[in-house]
């Protein structure tokens, strides 16, 4: 079936970024371009300049620094454009969220300086069939989540990919060195038949219930109790209250699982996996732009990526979520990520981050929310 073709892409793209296979030390998708890196606050040309990341940190290749100037860029789940309230761990910290260029797509947005709002092409009335940016195939960009362990048990953290990071507090401004763990991995790839990316998400295992054999029974967004995950999030962006915070319970729609070809796959690649940290991740999804026929045919650009041409499409029986990123998200099939990032389909061929933090940045942040 084409979902197990898409589902294996996934894994392949995954597996080659997480190189189970190397020695200790920076994965290869920790050495993209980290979007403080590109889009800076004064809209110089993209360093890793000190300057450039709100921790003032030096970095080599391969560090992480979890932090945002505003103290809330790097914490707002997203919507259309905008920033929503943010998803705290069971240990009353924040989530935080990492955007990654890999070289080809850095060096694009370099060479026609899109960090500079100036310099994106303006979407022109009437709205043309092809994106007016484009870029170029073997483009990869990645949206990490991660969270701090303190606090989690030692059963619970040997189970996470983690390694050190620099992280800042969004309430004191102060960066400290934390161990992190990897709860959430989004990564989309542009190809040559598929203009609109593949679009791919992945997940540590003990995110949410059910728990799988052998696991310590604990989640990272989840106490384990039968407390329902409330309605719309309880928590706010601005103001965003002091951490440790008030966790609630997260749990994935029962009306949407994880698709059964889906879980087969990852069976199979977990198995590969097994004895490394990585058989602890799992596929949630793959969105693809949908096409009859022979899958090897290329997809026109000219096709969106919205509902009526993406995988799982209008009506989804089948998560098009991620826990960690796109919580609240998960009822709404206009709500997957192809849907929403399609808004950003014409003006920044399909990356949203690109739209937002292009100088001067635009990041609505809803008062309250
Ligand atoms: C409701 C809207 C929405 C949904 C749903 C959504 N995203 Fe995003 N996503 C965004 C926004 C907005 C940003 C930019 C945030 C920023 O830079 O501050 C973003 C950023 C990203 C990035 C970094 C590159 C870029 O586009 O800027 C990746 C990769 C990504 N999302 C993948 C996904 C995947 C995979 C899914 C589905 C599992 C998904 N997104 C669902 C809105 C959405």
């Amino acid at each position: 079936m084409t979902i197990d073709f898409f589902d294996d892409f996934s894994w392949r793209s995954f597996v080659a970024l997480i190189a189970p296979g190397a020695p200790d030390g920076p994965r290869p998708f920790e050495k993209f371009h980290p979007l403080w890196e590109v889009f800076h606050e004064d809209g110089s040309a993209p360093s890793a300049d000190p300057a450039a990341n709100a921790c003032a940190a030096k970095t080599a290749p391969g560090d992480m620094v979890l932090a945002s100037f505003s103290g809330i860029h790097d914490i707002g789940q997203t919507a259309d454009g905008s920033l929503l309230g943010p998803l705290v761990a069971q240990n009353g910290r924040y989530v935080r969220y990492l955007t990654g260029y890999n070289d080809v797509a850095y060096r694009h947005i370099v060479k026609n300086q899109w960090y500079l709002r100036s310099h994106l092409p303006e979407v022109p009335v009437p709205r043309p069939p092809v994106p007016a940016v484009q870029f170029p195939n073997g483009s990869v960009v990645v949206k990490s989540a991660w969270v701090e362990m303190e606090g989690f048990s030692e059963a619970q953290r040997k189970r996470f990919y983690t390694r050190l990071a620099t992280v800042r507090d969004p309430d004191s401004g102060k960066c400290a060195q934390s161990v992190v763990g990897l709860v959430g991995l989004h990564i989309v790839r542009k190809t040559a038949s598929r203009p609109q990316w593949i679009w791919s998400s992945f997940e540590q295992v003990d995110t949410v219930p059910p728990a799988e054999p052998g696991a310590p029974g604990r989640f990272t967004l989840h106490d384990g109790t039968d407390a329902a995950m409330p309605a719309v999030n309880p928590l706010a962006l601005v103001p965003l209250a002091k951490q440790p915070v008030k966790p609630f319970n997260v749990v994935r729609s029962a009306k949407l699982p994880i698709h059964p070809n889906t879980m087969a796959t990852n069976a199979a690649y977990r198995k590969l996996l097994a004895g490394s940290i990585w058989s602890n991740y799992q596929l949630v999804l793959t969105q693809w732009p949908l096409a009859p026929g022979d899958q090897s045919i290329p997809v026109a650009a000219t096709q969106a990526g919205d509902i009526f041409e993406t995988f799982p499409g209008e009506g989804a029986t089948s998560t098009f979520s991620n826990m960690a990123m796109e919580t609240f998200n998960q009822s709404r099939p206009a709500q997957g990520c192809m849907n929403c990032h399609n808004r950003a389909r014409l003006g920044a061929d399909f990356l949203y981050s690109v739209l937002m933090h292009a100088y001067p940045a635009k990041i609505v942040v809803p008062a309250g929310k």
